[in-house]
């Protein structure tokens, strides 16, 4: 099996480490940072420094591969174009003249579905991105979804907001002790744990799915409730909310798992680890 992950950060790396371990897997890497490869080296038999668009580069990482995995992230707000959309359309065109690419599995966000204020939303809900990025990562899926056929099956896994090992809550929100937040505090948070992100990219190669996924957890906590829990398990001062003032996130959904557990796929971290 010939795995190609495009976009080896932090899931990446994830994905191919459980790959590798499988003695009959062959995992291609990319990267953008030449100062990576070495770290690379470590989860993929394969390194190839290149940006999602440069076609010659990029197809011949394609060649002969089985499954790719697109798990790109923009390192900036203003280059999600850049990233996100050059990368997805150069990966259809090579995709088209790849026969070998059986599966691709995108790793996108739940930010699609734009603002429901809190309202439950699941795969059938109309995604209407309440932001530009947001519009360009909807764009992404269409793109990646137009190619799919009988022989592409293509796969989105709409993420909830990512956290696990070396990348724990306490240090996303590493700033937040103590602080006045704008906003009540009752917006969902969806997050989703990294064993899970990993378990349910495996769970899809492996049961041939298609289309689109959302994958959260169970907790279903707002973010008050979230940031709560944070601050007492870590005996750290409380967060405040300024009710007089808007809130920065621009939506607010509450992101059903269903489908992806009616499809089979039981979550490792159901709850979330503080
Ligand atoms: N972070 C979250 O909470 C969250 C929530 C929902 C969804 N997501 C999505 O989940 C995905 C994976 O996230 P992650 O945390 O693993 O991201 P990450 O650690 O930032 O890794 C992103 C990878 O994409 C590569 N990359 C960046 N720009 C590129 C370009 N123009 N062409 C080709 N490769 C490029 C990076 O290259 P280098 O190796 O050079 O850095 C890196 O390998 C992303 O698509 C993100 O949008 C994230």
């Amino acid at each position: 099996m010939n795995i190609a992950i495009i976009g080896c950060g932090y899931v990446g790396c994830a994905a191919a480490q459980a790959w590798q371990q499988k003695m009959t897997f062959m995992v291609t890497a990319t990267t953008t940072t030449p100062e990576r490869v070495p770290t690379l080296q470590s989860v993929a038999q394969k390194v190839v420094v290149t940006q999602g668009n440069d076609r010659e580069k990029l197809k011949s990482v394609l060649q002969n591969q089985d499954i790719v995995l697109l798990s790109i992230g923009a390192k900036g707000a203003n280059v999600y174009a850049e990233t996100y959309l050059n990368t997805a359309q150069t990966l259809v065109e090579i995709l088209q003249d790849t026969p070998s690419v059986k599966q691709l599995i995108y790793t996108g966000s739940y930010s699609v579905y734009g603002n429901h204020n809190g309202a439950l939303v699941d795969e059938e809900t109309l995604a209407t991105p309440s932001n530009d990025n947001g519009k360009i990562l909807k764009a992404t899926e269409d793109i990646l979804l137009a190619a799919s056929s009988e022989k592409l099956r293509v796969c989105i896994l709409r993420l909830g907001g990512i956290y696990g090992p070396n990348r724990e809550l306490i240090k996303i929100f590493s700033r937040v002790p103590g602080t006045t937040r704008p906003g009540n505090g009752e917006d969902v948070a969806n997050w989703i744990h990294l064993d899970d992100i990993v378990g349910a990219i495996e769970f899809v190669r492996l049961n041939h799915l298609q289309g689109i996924y959302n994958l959260v957890d169970d907790a279903n906590f707002t973010s008050r409730e979230l940031l709560d829990s944070l601050m007492v398990k870590h005996n750290l001062a409380k967060v405040q909310w300024d009710h007089t003032a808007k809130t920065n996130r621009s939506y607010n959904v509450k992101v059903s798992n269903q489908k992806i557990k009616a499809a089979g796929y039981k979550l490792i971290q159901p709850q979330m680890i503080f």
